[in-house]
Order: C-alpha cells, then structure tokens, then sequence
C-alpha cells in the first residue's frame, strides 16, 4: 500500500490544470480554463478545469472530479496507478506502508502469482522472438496467420518451446517460487516432477484492465484432433474468467472514445479486428457472457454490439447474454457475418475500409435481430409464435427505461404484426413479477432506511411538491437554480431535496447566520407564550442540529456518505473541508461535490454565458434557504411515511390499522407545511 503521507504529498503538489494540460489542450476563460471535452466529439468547449479549486468538470458527459479522478476516467488508472503516476510526474517518491503479517501474506501471495504471469509473459514473447525454435515455430505461426509485429507486440504474443519443463527451468533458475507457478497453473507439477502447462503453443496473454497478466490462452499449432485448441489458465487467486475480457486493455480508450464496443467471441477476432483498424473490441474468451463482464464495459460505454458468426447454433446459444447487457440499462446491436465466416476471417478477407462498413451497415437493433431470427424457427406455426413473442417481451422487460421499453414494445407490434395492447398487458404481467422478485429483495433495506416517529401530528392531499417551493421560494432569491431543462421523466423528490442541503453545506456551511426559532414559555397559571429566540450559528451546524434531531438518513447513497463526512469534519476541525471532499479517497464523493461545485462555474463557458448566473444571496436570504430545505425533506420524509403507513392498513385490509400513527405523522406534516409557508 502506498503511503498516507506520499498520497497527501502528490495532493499537495499536484496541480489539476498541469495534469490535464498533458491531455487536452486548455485555454483560459475566466478564472478558469476550458477545453474541449476529451470523452466525446465536440466542436465548442463544454470541459472545464478550475485551478482555484483544483477541480474539472466534463459538461457533455457530466464527468468530474480532481487529478485523480481525471486519470482515472481518462487513462482508466485504477486508484493506485493514478497516484503513482502522479509521483512519477512531480518526482515525488513512493513510501509503501507496513501491513500486518495477514494482509502482506495474502498480498504477497498475489502480488507473487502477478510477478510470475508478468514474467512469463515476458519469456513467452522474447523466446519467440530471438530464440530459434522460437522464430521458426512460433513467430512463423502467428505471421502465416498475417498478424504484423506491430500486433504482435500489442498483443505481448509469445511461444511456450516444446519441451517438457523449458519455462519452468527458466523461471526456477530466476529465483521465482515454484509455489507460485503451480498456484497460476504455468506449470503442472505433478509427483515431483514439474511441467510446462502450455508447452508447444503459442501464448495469448490475459490481461486486466489496468494491463496487469491475469492468465494465459494457449493455442495448439497441431490439428491433432484429440487435443484442445486452446488451453488456459485454470482459475486461480488471479485470473477470474467471467469476469474478465480479453483485450479489454488494449481497447479500453478506443470504446471510450467510439462510445460503442464490439464484442467477439475469440482472441483471434480481437487481434484480427483491431490490426484492421478497429480497436474497440472485446472476446468473451468462447464463454457465456457474464454480468461481470458487461460491467467492465459499462464503465467505459453504454453501448455494445454483439458480433456473431455465421452458424446459427452457436446464435442461439449466446443470445441469452443480451438479456444480461439490457438489464444493465445498455444499448445493444447485433451483427450478424456470412455463413461460414467470424470476425477473424472476414476482417482478413476484406479491407478495413469493407469491415467498417460491413460493421456499420449490418448492425441491427437488438429487436429486429431477435424477432427475425426467431420467426425462421416458428415457420408461421401460432403456437411457436406466440412464444417467440414472449421471449421478445422478456428482453424488453428487462430494460430499466420505461420509454425505452415503450418504443421497443412499438416496434415490436410493427413488425410481429400483434397490437401494442396485447404486448403492453405481456409486459405489464412481466414487469409485476420482476418488480415483485425485487422489491421482496429490497424490502429490509427500506425499512431500514425509515426512521423515528415523531410523537405528534394531519392532511392537506392537494399540496404542490417540494421542488415547487424550491422553485418559487429559493431561485426567485438567486440561491437555487430551477432545472436547465424540464425533463420529461418523473424527477426524484427526495433526491432533488437532498442535492439542495449538500450544495448549501458545501457552498456556504462555514457561513454564520443569524437564526430564529420559536420558544414556548409557561407561567405560574399553566399559560402558553410563544417568544422568537434569535441565536448566531454557522449554516453546517444548523443543519446538522436540524437533521440530527429528525434521525434523518438521505436515500441517495452518496449524499449519505458526503454528509458523514461533512459532520465527521466539523467533529475533528469545526468546519467544513471542501478540499478533503474534492479530494475524497471515495471517488463517489469526490464526483459528486465537485459536481455540485462546478455548476456554479458553468456560466464561464461561452455557451453558457448570460444564462443561468446566480448571485450567492444575502444572509437573510440564505437563513431561509436552509429552513426550507430542511423543512422540505423533511415534510417529503413524512410524506412517504404516512403513504407506507396507509398501504401497509390497506393491504393488512383493515386488520390492526396504526390509525394513530397515521394521524400522528399527517398532523406533523401540516405543522411543518404551515411553518414553510409563513413568511420570515
Ligand atoms: N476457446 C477455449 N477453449 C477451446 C476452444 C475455444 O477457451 N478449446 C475459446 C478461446 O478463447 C477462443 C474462443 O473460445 O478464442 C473462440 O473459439 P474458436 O472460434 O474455436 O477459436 P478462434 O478464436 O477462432 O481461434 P482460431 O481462429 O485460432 O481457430
Ligand atoms: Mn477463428
């Protein structure tokens, strides 16, 4: 692990514009600079990088955070890699801390399973390159195949010479552990007696996402029928197989940039397709497709295209993964080769200009590639056409967007000549069970998530929602910014809510306000008087009273965690510590409040300018933005309580009705809409 004081160290050095700088080009506007987005085409600037607060904000894409973050998204570093690549530029030197004998065990272990896939990785290439047998074995192999030296070293192909122990002699002779090359499967040991796993294939090294060597596929040179083609790593420590993709280091830019990645079935297609130009491709390594793998892909793009080869057995049987990329809210296309024909062969056969096109103007919606291809199975037959619409109706089930689902369920009616009607009432049943299955699942966290009843409270069913009073209230002030766009989707109370207390906290939590609260005195004869307290406190700790008295939880996870840390800040330096946020270990965190920060900065670009500029309001102003918040939420929070109170009474139908209760939170909640509205 590197070190705490290392890390702090290139935090303090690093500066977010110089690193930035090496990738895009940046021009000042402003107290800001700004550029072009490196993560999507663009002509006019939609990136900016704040060098006050150290922080960068994608417009188009919405990305954001500070120099760690941007290597992250941009070079795909995991954290580590970032910060070392941080050292390496300011010269800073890597401390690696101490770990306790458990935890430097179990590194080690891995740590020692990587050094020996790296080094055999490294054997495997040179031997094919320098070494005879190498050269007229292995390299022979690999250029009759037409693969350049070029894919030869991107791909770190190599050649394991067919002698029973020529690796595992070397790596013994280098110091590496024989434990170690048994625990990655390199070598077979077996009675005493060790050997190569791979010996007399060529190697196709696996790697992560990062580049390191996971495992290995070996292919025979021989068409001995009896042999596997390829061998591979057994599962190890290391080298997990569904859950990763090979080539996805080597491509992991490209799908960035294209937005879209390809997806083979074989390490062949890969290296044939990216050494026809196209580099945006992935193999499941001849296995079902897994949701681990689709993840990996989802971190990089929202869309995939399926490539099959011409056989239409192998079809059918990897169809179900494209179940699997829909429920992951992703995009899916097909294409489909001529019979007889992969990737590999046809992107050989043609040219790269052909496979573009081929690839661009073959690549159906998922959809129209579903329903023709099992149309050809049910030769008009009724029975079979109805189940081929319900599987059609599975898949789009399983899409998380509504609209989306809604013109899938369109199109499906135009071409299964079948009324939208009949296919709605299909998904409708579909959508029951899932959400059913789900919400079973989810059940104990809600109930969790709810929290203490208050002891009083009744009803008012026409009130506007809470953005309403966002809206009409705050942004008139100048504090709250009313939504760029009305989106046509149902917007997330509670979230937008949220979103409002952490940009206060965050933009003005260290400010001092003069606050009011109501005071209840009783005399000697039992009589009530209500006298206004005024009482100085900062914004943050306000709040923190507020919420804390509530036990109020945010719904969004990330909100949560920002607020943990916020009142975790004002524990330990009695205040808040926007730069410990940006710069936040979790990088949800750091997203998330540089997010919020950089919109009050959107107006320097250009295009924005005029539009959307809001000055940071008085203090009475801000006084008021604070209750209401928190006023808000709070009266959503209830909300939903007395709705969950009241489906509860209805399902139980009548049985046991906490009638109380209910009353108890409706009266609470007028209390609160009663409060709001009184002007201060
Ligand atoms: N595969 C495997 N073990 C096998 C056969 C195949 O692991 N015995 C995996 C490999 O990852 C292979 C993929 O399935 O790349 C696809 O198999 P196939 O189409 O048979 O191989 P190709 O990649 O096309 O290899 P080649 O072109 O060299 O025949
Ligand atoms: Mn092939």
């Amino acid at each position: 692990m590197i070190s705490r004081s290392t890390i702090d160290r290139v935090f303090e050095t690093a500066r977010v514009e110089e690193v930035i700088g090496e990738f895009v080009q940046l021009k000042k506007a402003g107290s800001n600079f700004k550029g072009l987005s490196p993560f999507v085409d663009e002509k006019s600037p939609s990136f900016m990088v704040s060098p006050v607060k150290q922080i960068w904000k994608d417009f188009s894409t919405g990305k954001g955070g500070n120099a760690i973050s941007f290597l992250m998204e941009h070079e795909h570093y995991s954290y580590p890699e970032a910060i070392k690549w941080l050292a390496k530029k300011y010269n800073i030197e890597i401390e690696e801390t101490e770990q306790t004998s458990e935890e430097k065990a179990q590194m080690n272990e891995r740590e020692s399973m990587f050094l020996v896939s790296s080094f055999a990785r490294d054997y495997f290439h040179n031997t094919m390159l320098n070494s005879n047998l190498g050269k007229a074995i292995g390299l022979s192999y690999f250029k009759e195949r037409g693969f350049t030296d070029e894919t030869i070293k991107k791909f770190d192909l190599g050649y394991c010479i067919d002698e029973w122990d020529n690796f595992t002699k070397a790596a013994l002779e280098k110091g590496y552990d024989l434990k170690y090359l048994a625990s990655t499967g390199l070598t077979i040991v077996k009675e005493n007696k060790q050997f190569d796993r791979f010996k007399g294939r060529v190697m196709f090294p696996i790697h992560s996402m990062s580049g390191r060597i996971l495992g290995f596929g070996g292919r025979i040179l021989t068409s001995d029928k009896k042999a596997a083609k390829y061998l591979n790593s057994p599962e190890s420590d290391i080298y997990h197989k569904s859950k990763i993709l090979y080539g996805i280091y080597q491509a992991k830019k490209e799908i960035a940039k294209q937005d879209n990645c390809f997806l083979v079935e074989g390490y062949t297609d890969v290296i044939s397709f990216n050494q026809s130009g196209v580099e945006n491709v992935v193999a499941s390594s001849g296995t079902a497709l897994t949701s681990d793998q689709i993840r990996l892909v989802n971190r990089l793009t929202k869309n995939i295209t399926v490539l099959f080869d011409g056989d239409a057995a192998g079809i059918r049987a990897s169809i179900r993964g494209i179940d699997l990329i829909l429920e992951q809210g992703m995009n899916v296309k097909v294409v489909q080769f001529p019979d007889g024909e992969d990737p590999d062969s046809f992107a050989k056969a043609h040219s790269n200009a052909e496979l573009k096109e081929y690839l661009e103007n073959s690549a159906q919606d998922f959809i129209n590639f579903k329903v023709s291809l099992l149309l050809k199975d049910s030769n008009n037959d009724p029975i079979k056409k109805a189940s081929v619409i319900r599987d059609i109706v599975t898949s789009i089930s399983k899409i998380p967007d509504s609209i989306q689902r809604e013109v899938y369920i369109q199109e499906c009616s135009r071409i299964m000549e079948i009324s939208e009607r009949v296919l709605f009432s299909e998904l409708a049943q579909l959508l029951k069970k899932n959400l059913q299955e789900r919400s079973k699942a989810n059940k104990q966290k809600t109930q969790q998530q709810h929290r203490k009843q208050p002891s009083n409270p009744q009803q008012d069913p026409n009130e506007p929602p809470p953005e309403y009073f966002m809206q009409q209230e705050s942004a008139q002030m100048g504090l709250v910014k009313v939504a760029d766009s009305v989106s046509t989707q149902k917007v997330d109370q509670l979230a937008i809510l949220e979103n409002e207390i952490i940009r206060i906290l965050l933009l003005f939590g260290n400010e001092e306000v003069e606050f009011t609260e109501e005071v209840v005195n009783v005399d000697e004869n039992d009589k009530e008087t209500i006298a206004i307290r005024k009482y100085l406190n900062t914004v943050s700790a306000e709040i923190y009273v507020h919420l804390h008295d509530d036990e109020i939880e945010f719904s969004n996870t990330t909100f949560q965690e920002i607020y943990n840390e916020i009142i975790h800040q004002l524990n330990q330096l009695e205040k808040v510590d926007i730069d410990g946020l940006i710069n936040h270990k979790n990088t949800d965190i750091a997203n998330t409040v540089t997010s919020i920060l950089m919109d009050e900065e959107k107006h320097q670009l250009s295009n924005w300018e005029g539009q959307n500029i809001f000055v940071t309001g008085a203090l009475e102003v801000l006084k008021k933005a604070v209750n209401d918040a928190v006023f808000n939420l709070r009266r959503v929070l209830i909300g939903e309580k007395i709705e969950e109170l009241m489906k509860e009474a209805t399902e139980n139908s009548g049985v046991n009705i906490d009638l109380e209760t209910i009353r108890n939170y409706t009266n609470l909640k007028m209390r609160l809409f009663e409060k709001l509205n009184r002007v201060v």
